[in-house]
């Protein structure tokens, strides 16, 4: 490492407001204590508003996105009961193993990557098997840049009365989600994404139901069980509200950038990432890339999978981006590997000017590969979009 700083533009973490960065580097506190316990407990209530679930019980697990993923799953159906996973990713495809560390029975309702999770064909699954007791979903496939239809998705469960048990990594804080209102089971994130914070904390929100089902499932884990966290929440609630140790530097940081997401609006917020992915699209289109997710309707407002241009290589353009610009993005994942770059644009890289020098570079990458492209092609695109 030379100590370089490359502005991250992948699909996370993302690039760090320095405000929240700096709050990591103050004085360490102690993670108990009557102040420390106001502060987790105020924390724990920011999270409820940004995921518009002030019914939920939430935790805000130290570790990464999976750990809140192994919690929920884990909590649910780790007694081994029948849950389906409908997957059209790689990280659907990693919902499947987690499932699988938990129960025996877990049943595939697979989608070719690119297109949308199927309200429909969720269905009939369900109806197929009234002994599925939970549905285990991605929300942002950030392999593909596809949003899935969380909210009709939710509706398909709760018509079946299961729990709908989401993965919302990359879609937290960047795209609509709301908890109460669509009869979310359980939401898993995390700390790197569109929450703008550093990597290191798992917030896991449970409905009232699913917390029934929780209280009588037996737990396979102990950290990782959200009965244990609801214990020391309880019993240790005024100095000591979760199991362990937390890492109070990144505490700091949560609190502030929830803070500052509450202050723009949830859906102020939204609004601009869409806005961004959608002017990023139509630049990278003019361009000669075309989009993984089948549909316009499906692109993600947080991540953006677009293939190149036939015999553009991914690589040499990400490692143009690099050199020249200082910017990281993603490559493509599985068969998209070499023919697919992938863009986080989240938070504080969620705005039109990062857009409009993304585009910039990707418009000398291809000329520099001898591909004719006019200058500002990818830029006039933007107008109207
Ligand atoms: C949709 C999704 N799920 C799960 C994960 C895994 O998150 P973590 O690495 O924080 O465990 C990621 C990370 O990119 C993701 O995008």
């Amino acid at each position: 490492m030379d100590g370089t700083h490359y502005k991250l533009m992948i699909p996370g973490p993302i690039e760090m407001d320095p405000a929240v960065l700096a709050e990591m580097g103050k004085p360490l506190r102690a993670h108990y204590g009557p102040e420390w316990a106001r502060f987790y407990h105020e924390t724990v209530a920011l999270m409820k508003r940004v995921m518009l679930a002030e019914r939920a019980r939430v935790f805000l697990v130290a570790g990464p996105g999976t750990a809140a993923i192994e919690m929920a799953l884990g909590g649910i159906v780790g007694d081994g009961k029948k849950v389906l996973v409908t997957t059209n990713g790689f990280f659907g495809d990693r919902l499947v193993q987690i499932a699988r560390a938990y129960t025996p029975h877990v049943i595939l309702l697979e989608i070719p990557w690119g297109e949308p999770l199927d309200p429909q064909q969720l269905d009939d699954a369900l109806k197929r098997d009234p002994e599925i007791r939970a549905v285990a979903l991605v929300h942002c496939e950030t392999s593909t840049g596809v949003l899935n239809p969380l909210k009709e998705l939710a509706e398909v469960c709760r018509r079946h009365d299961v729990l709908c048990v989401v993965d919302a990594v990359s879609s937290l804080g960047g795209a609509e989600l709301r908890f109460d209102e669509w009869g979310l089971g359980a939401v898993a994130s995390a700390t790197q994404k569109g929450l703008e914070c550093p990597p290191g904390l798992a917030p896991v929100a449970f409905s009232p139901e699913a917390w029934e089902v929780v209280e009588g499932t037996r737990a396979q884990q102990w950290y990782l069980s959200p009965k244990t966290w609801a214990r020391y929440e309880e019993e240790w609630g005024e100095w000591h509200p979760h199991p362990t140790t937390m890492p109070s530097g990144l505490m700091n940081a949560l609190h502030l950038s929830l803070t500052r997401i509450l202050e723009e609006g949830l859906e102020a917020r939204w609004a601009r990432h869409e806005r961004v992915a959608r002017a990023l699209r139509r630049g990278l289109e003019a361009l000669g890339f075309s989009s993984v997710a089948c549909e316009e309707r499906f692109a993600s407002p947080t991540v953006t999978a677009m293939r190149t241009p036939e015999g553009v290589e991914a690589g040499a353009v990400m490692r143009f981006l690099k050199d020249e610009l200082g910017v990281l993005i993603g490559g493509g994942l599985g068969a998209l590997k070499g023919k697919a770059i992938r863009v986080g644009h989240m938070g504080p890289t969620a705005r039109m000017g990062e857009i409009v020098s993304l585009l910039y570079g990707v418009e000398e990458a291809l000329r520099k590969m001898g591909r004719d492209v006019g200058p500002g092609q990818a830029l006039r695109a933007l107008n109207g979009s």
